[in-house]
């Protein structure tokens, strides 16, 4: 179906669904789309197509996609003059974090400032530490890519490397969150780049989450935080936190997801990190496990619980889902897409059925977490 849009308005697309610009100008988070390029939005995302030059669009929906204008920019003015300020910084790499609550805006706040700074030929690490909803690598992990050129999403990114941190939300390990980010932050700047863009999860309301959040940013030590806030929510944590911040708003057009369909992304997340998987019997002896979640996972049987697969130095392969551990061959049954040797296997507290949907896992219902 063909739509068309003047100047100055925004075409806001929820997934699923295609769309191409066949005539005008048009900007997605400040990436240009002007040429004939399809531009597919992922179910349960939204989309903003700001018009630039009154464009003509050929929109296909899927099933319970929509698409709707909207009079001016739903990009808020606090976020261009954001991606100045940071343009204006000299320190190389200068690091910048953004933290706010879930459906804040933080993921599409991060690729507006990607997209803004690699337009003047900056180079950009984007470290995501967005455990549940993580953009970068798969769900459970946190993961770093570089950017030289404008994208519509951080999803289309390949991770560089990843730090597996075996759960969807960060309350449930916060140590080894602040150790993950740390050690892919400092891989980050041995690498020549001139930013560090830190996205953040969610968890941001409550005594934990602000010493959490505290600790996070004195070991990254940011030169700025930006903290998209919503009626305040973020006053506890302002007051805390001793690093350069400033306020950004979230636009008027943010879209709030449910646990539920929160739930169904990640899931839709493992599986594009599981396609093609087969189950592979690597042999125990070979390989470095942490002994006490070993035993554990015999007592219980195991199946099901996600793993992290690592080769030599650290580099993260990928996951897997365990499938048994044999006894008497002494292996380990994993169910996996990666085909390189391991040389470590991380054990995870989260567990998928044979759908690669989650289940129940240390006790609490993933379906009341909003990770
Ligand atoms: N400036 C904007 N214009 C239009 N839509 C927006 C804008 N900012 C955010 N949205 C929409 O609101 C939804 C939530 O935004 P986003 O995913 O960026 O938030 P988030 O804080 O990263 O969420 P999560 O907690 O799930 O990681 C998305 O569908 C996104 O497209
Ligand atoms: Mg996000």
């Amino acid at each position: 179906m063909n739509q068309i849009v003047e100047q100055g308005k925004t075409l806001l697309v929820v997934g699923p669904a295609a769309v191409s610009v066949i005539s005008g100008k048009a900007e997605v988070l400040g990436f240009p789309v002007n040429d004939k390029r399809r531009v597919v939005v992922r179910e349960g995302k939204q989309l903003p197509f700001f018009i630039t030059e009154k464009a003509v669009f050929d929109i296909s929906l899927s099933e319970n996609a929509s698409f709707e204008e909207v009079e001016g920019n739903t990009i808020p003015d606090s976020w261009t003059d954001a991606a100045e300020l940071l343009k204006g910084f000299h320190k190389r790499p200068t690091v910048a974090m953004v933290i706010g609550r879930a459906d804040t805006g933080k993921t599409s706040f991060c690729t507006y400032l990607v997209n803004n700074l690699v337009s003047v030929k900056q180079r950009v690490a984007i470290l995501d530490g967005d455990l549940g909803q993580s953009d970068v690598g798969p769900p459970c992990t946190v993961a770093y890519a570089c950017v030289t050129k404008p994208l519509i999403e951080l999803y289309e990114l390949k991770a560089e490397n990843a730090f597996f941190v075996g759960v969807t939300s960060p309350s449930e390990a916060v140590d080894k969150m602040i150790e993950g980010l740390a050690l892919m932050k400092a891989e980050i700047m041995s690498k020549p780049v001139d930013f560090i863009v830190v996205n953040t999860d969610g968890w941001v309301e409550g005594e934990g989450a602000v010493q959490y959040k505290a600790q996070l940013a004195e070991k990254l030590e940011p030169d700025i935080i930006f903290c998209i806030q919503q009626r305040n929510d973020l006053s506890p944590l302002l007051e805390t936190i001793p690093s350069k911040k400033i306020v950004v708003e979230s636009s008027f057009a943010v879209k709030q997801r449910s646990p539920e369909k929160r739930r169904l992304l990640r899931e839709m997340n493992y599986s594009k990190y599981l396609v093609g998987a087969k189950v592979r019997s690597l042999p125990l002896n070979q390989l470095k496990l942490e002994e006490k979640l070993v035993w554990q996972a015999k007592q219980d049987a195991g199946k099901g619980l996600l793993l992290g697969l690592y080769g030599t130095h650290r580099k993260f392969l990928g996951i897997g889902v365990l499938q048994n551990i044999d006894q008497k061959r002494r292996t380990l049954k994993i169910l996996t897409s990666v085909s390189a040797t391991p040389v470590s296997v991380v054990f995870g507290k989260i567990r998928l059925n044979e759908n690669f949907k989650e289940t129940h896992f240390s006790g609490s219902n993933v379906a009341a977490d909003r990770s």
